[in-house]
């Protein structure tokens, strides 16, 4: 076993074993995060998400990017979420918490995670506090993505995403270099089958109705913080590393 190891190390050049050597090295000092993001569609969770990702060495959970590759594998999960998903409706709980039970297990969460997209209910909130209970932890922050709706619109019509690598480009507030090209692939950018006018207000009535209970419920624990994400994403980013620092 050791050789065999031995051996695949070998073939790793020695600039990417040193990089990988300096990412665990400042990984090991920081501090363990559990970090729920929540917010419109179109609010900047993801965007901001890679990048407190890249700071404190979390994982990155999605679940609108887990459902759509289940979806796009048509596996058993998919085929159960595609019809809510097309409406822009929450697919079940029991769905999603089974995705979310599992995946924050993996090493990749050792310390910690962001939560994207995840509670939605305030029963999935309830479930993932037995989860992490089970654990001995909790939740640190909540990250509210406040924003107006009427600004949400111009950004979720405008959004290109390069599927293999989850890049996310807009047309007029992120463009690639190239139109309709990802700049390090060089492969086509694609839209959401969900991006569009409206299938929005439901995704948006979905979030009013289901998803603003639980950012109720976080700040009875005294966890949330209220982002203006309505600004620039490099302004966001600052008002994020504030409440994380
Ligand atoms: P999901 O994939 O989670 O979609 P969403 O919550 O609707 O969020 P988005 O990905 O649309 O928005 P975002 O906030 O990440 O915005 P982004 O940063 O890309 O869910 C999809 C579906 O899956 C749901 O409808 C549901 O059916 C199902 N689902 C998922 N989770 C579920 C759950 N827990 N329970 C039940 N069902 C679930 O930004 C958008 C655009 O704006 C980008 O182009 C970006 O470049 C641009 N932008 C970002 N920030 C800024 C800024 N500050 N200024 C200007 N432009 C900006």
């Amino acid at each position: 076993m050791a050789s065999s190891s031995a051996a695949t190390l070998e073939d790793v050049p020695s600039m990417d074993l040193m990089t990988e050597l300096l990412r665990r090295m400042k990984c090991a000092s920081k501090p363990d995060k559990r970090l729920i993001l929540i917010g419109p569609p179109g609010s900047g969770k993801g965007t901001q998400s890679p990048i407190i990702k890249d700071e404190f060495c979390l994982c990155h959970l999605a679940t609108g990017d887990m459902l759509r590759a289940a979806v796009a594998a048509k596996t058993p999960l998919g085929v159960k979420a595609k019809e809510a998903m097309d409406k822009g409706q929450l697919v079940s709980d029991d769905l999603v918490v089974g995705i979310i039970d599992e995946a924050i297990k993996k090493p990749s969460c050792q310390k910690g995670f962001i939560l994207d997209g995840f509670p939605r209910t305030v029963v999935q909130a309830q479930k993932l506090d037995e989860m992490l209970e089970k654990q001995g932890v909790k939740v640190d922050k909540v990250l509210n993505f406040a924003i107006d709706d009427a600004i949400l619109e111009e950004r979720i019509t405008g959004r290109w995403i390069h599927p293999s690598s989850g890049r996310t480009y807009h047309t007029k507030f992120a463009p690639p270099k190239t139109p309709g090209v990802d700049d390090v692939t060089g492969e086509h950018l694609i839209q959401r089958k969900d991006d569009t006018a409206a299938v929005l207000k439901s995704r948006l009535d979905a979030f009013h109705k289901q998803t603003e209970p639980v950012i109720s419920y976080y700040k009875q624990k005294g966890v949330v913080a209220d982002l203006h994400a309505e600004k620039p994403p490099k302004e966001v980013t600052v008002e994020v590393e504030k409440v994380l620092s």
